[in-house]
C-alpha cells in the first residue's frame, strides 16, 4: 500500500495567518501558596528535607527523575538528593527544572497537571541548600509516592496502548523525516479520548536519557523529535490524503521531543474511530550512539456511551512563518510577529510554541473584534522539551469569530544558548532540528454562534456565583 504523505504537507497549507483569542479570562488568582515556613508557635523554623523538600520533590521531580524515569538520576531519598543539592537550587531558581516554562507574571495562570514550583517554593530550596540541607525528622518524611504501573504514564493506566515499530537510529547522520505505518490501532468501536500521552521508549537497556560529549548543539537528549499520528482507515486509501492536514475528521496530535501528556477539556469530544490505523510522520534526531527507539501513545477514552457537547479534531498551528525567519549571527532577541483570524468563534483549549533551536520565547495574545487586547499566555522555550500546556477549562480564552491571535516568537542564536550549534551563522527556517521554526499551535474547539454566546453566559454565570459566594463569606 502506497501512503505518501509528505511530511508537514499539511502544515503547508496553513498560511501565515495566525490566530487565537481569547474572550472572558478568569481572573488571575495565583494563589499563593505560602512558604515562610513557621513551627508551631508561628515562629519561623529551618525547612527540612523532610518535612519541606520531599514534598515538593514528589510532586515535580520524581515522575522523571526515580528509579525507572527518563532522568540521569533519582531524587527520591535523602541520600539520592544530597549529593545534588547545589545543581537543585541553581536548576530550580532558573526555573529549568521541571521543564515548564509558562511565565509567572503575565498571562493565564490556571493549566491541568502544572508541576511547576511558586516563587515561594523556589526560595525555599535556595534557603534550605544555602543551611547546609538539613535532613531533619525521619518522622516527617511523607510516605513514598506510589506509581500505578512501572511506566509512569502521568495519564493513569492506559485504556489503550499503541505501539510503532522498533526503528533504529544512527549514532551520527542527517535528521531523518520519513512516514512509518499504518500500524493498526486495534480499537474495535468509536471512542472519545480523554487523555493522550506519547513518549519515546529507549531501547538500549539503559531507558534513561544519557548525554554524551562531544555532540553539537545541545540537542540530544531524545532521539525522536516528532511523530505526527495521523488517523487512517486502513481500507480507504483515500483518507491518506486527508488525514494529514489537521483538521480533518480523525484524530490528529504530533508529539514533540519531551513533550507531557495532553487533557481533552471535560466537555469536548476528540474521536478515534474503530478499526483505524495510524500513519506516523517521523522526525528522527541522532544522538550520538545507535539508538533503537519505538514511541508509545498511551489513551485514556471517556466511559462508552458518553456524550460529548463539543468537537474537537487535532490542533491548528496559527501564524507560521517560514522564508520569514532571518535570525542574524550573534544576536539575541530577534523577534518575529505574525497573526491569525479566527475564521469562526472558538475556545482554545491548550497554549504551544513550537520553535527550534534557536528558540527563546513565545507570546499569545488576542485582539478582539472590537479592538480590546489581552496577553493570553508567554512561555519560554527550550527545544529538548517541548510543552504543551493545557488551560484549565474553565480559564481557557473563549475568542469570538474574527479575533486576530497575535503570535510573538523571539530568537537566541548567541552562546548563550547551549542549543546553537554555531552562533557565528545566519540562521532560518528549516525542518532540521538545528535550523529554526516559528508556529504556535493550540488546540481550538471551533464553535457556532449559538454555542459561544452560550458558553460566555456560562462562563458570566460562574463568576457571578463567585462573586456571590465571596461576598457571602466577608
Ligand atoms: C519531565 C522530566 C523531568 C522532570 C519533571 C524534572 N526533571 Fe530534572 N532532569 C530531567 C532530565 C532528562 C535531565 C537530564 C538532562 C538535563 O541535564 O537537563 C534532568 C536534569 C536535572 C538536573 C541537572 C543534573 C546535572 O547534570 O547537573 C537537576 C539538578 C534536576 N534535573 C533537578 C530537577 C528537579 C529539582 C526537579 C523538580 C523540581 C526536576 N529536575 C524535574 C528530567 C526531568
Amino acid at each position: 500500500m502506497t501512503t505518501k504523505i509528505p511530511v508537514n504537507s499539511g502544515r503547508s497549507s496553513w498560511s501565515p495567518i495566525l490566530l487565537v483569542v481569547l474572550m472572558t479570562l478568569a481572573p488571575m488568582t495565583l494563589a499563593v501558596t505560602t512558604v515562610p515556613v513557621l513551627g508551631q508557635q508561628g515562629a519561623p523554623r529551618e525547612a527540612t528535607f523532610t518535612k519541606d523538600i520531599a514534598p515538593i520533590l514528589q510532586r515535580s521531580c520524581e515522575n522523571c527523575h526515580r528509579a525507572n524515569g527518563v532522568a540521569p538520576m533519582a531524587l527520591s531519598t535523602y541520600e539520592d538528593v544530597r549529593p545534588w543539592v547545589a545543581a537543585i537550587k541553581r536548576k530550580t531558581t532558573l526555573r529549568e527544572m521541571p521543564p515548564w516554562f509558562i511565565e509567572k507574571n503575565i498571562g493565564i495562570q490556571r493549566f491541568k497537571n502544572d508541576p511547576s514550583l511558586s516563587d515561594e517554593e523556589i526560595a525555599m530550596v535556595a534557603n534550605w541548600v544555602n543551611a547546609g540541607a538539613p535532613r531533619g525528622n525521619p518522622a516527617d518524611m511523607p510516605p513514598p509516592r506510589q506509581y500505578a504501573d512501572g511506566t509512569g504514564w502521568t495519564i493513569g493506566t492506559p485504556d489503550l496502548i499503541v505501539s510503532t515499530p522498533v526503528l533504529t537510529v544512527k549514532a551520527r547522520g542527517a535528521d531523518w523525516h520519513g512516514e512509518i505505518g499504518p500500524v493498526l490501532t486495534g480499537l474495535t468501536e468509536d471512542r472519545y479520548v480523554q487523555a493522550v500521552e506519547i513518549k519515546e521508549v529507549r531501547l538500549d537497556g539503559a531507558e534513561k536519557i544519557t548525554r554524551l560529549a562531544g555532540q553539537a548543539g545541545d540537542l540530544n537528549y531524545f532521539a525522536v523529535h516528532h511523530a505526527g499520528l495521523h488517523e487512517v482507515d486502513p481500507n480507504d486509501p483515500d483518507v491518506y490524503q486527508t488525514s494529514s492536514n489537521g483538521m480533518a475528521n480523525g484524530y490528529y496530535i504530533v508529539y514533540e521531543l519531551g513533550q507531557n501528556a495532553t487533557v481533552y477539556p471535560d466537555d469536548t469530544g476528540v474521536r478515534l474511530r474503530g478499526g483505524s490505523a495510524f500513519i506516523y510522520t517521523m522526525h528522527l534526531h541522532p544522538v550520538g550512539k545507535e539508538l533503537p527507539v519505538r514511541v508509545d501513545a498511551a489513551f485514556k477514552f471517556h466511559p462508552k456511551g458518553w456524550k460529548p457537547k463539543y468537537l474537537q479534531a487535532g490542533f491548528l498551528t496559527m501564524g507560521q512563518l517560514r522564508d520569514e525567519l532571518d535570525i542574524p549571527a550573534n544576536t539575541d532577541n530577534v523577534r518575529f510577529d505574525n497573526f491569525y483570524r479566527m475564521p469562526k468563534a472558538g475556545i482554545m483549549t491548550s497554549f504551544e510554541p513550537h520553535m527550534h533551536a534557536s528558540g527563546k520565547r513565545m507570546c499569545a495574545e488576542a485582539i478582539y473584534p472590537d479592538g480590546g487586547r489581552e496577553m493570553l499566555s508567554c512561555a519560554g522555550y527550550n527545544h529538548n522539551w517541548v510543552k504543551v500546556y493545557d488551560y484549565e477549562d474553565d480559564v481557557a480564552p473563549l475568542l469570538p469569530a474574527g479575533t486576530l491571535v497575535h503570535v510573538i516568537g523571539w530568537y537566541n542564536n548567541t552562546p548563550s544558548n547551549p542549543r546553537v550549534v554555531d552562533p557565528r551563522n545566519w540562521k532560518g527556517w528549516g525542518n532540521r532540528s538545528i535550523d529554526d521554526m516559528f508556529h504556535f499551535q493550540p488546540r481550538i474547539t471551533f464553535l457556532t454562534d449559538e454555542q459561544f454566546k452560550e458558553k460566555v453566559a456560562e462562563r458570566d454565570a460562574k463568576k457571578r456565583a463567585t462573586r456571590t459566594t465571596t461576598q457571602a463569606n466577608n
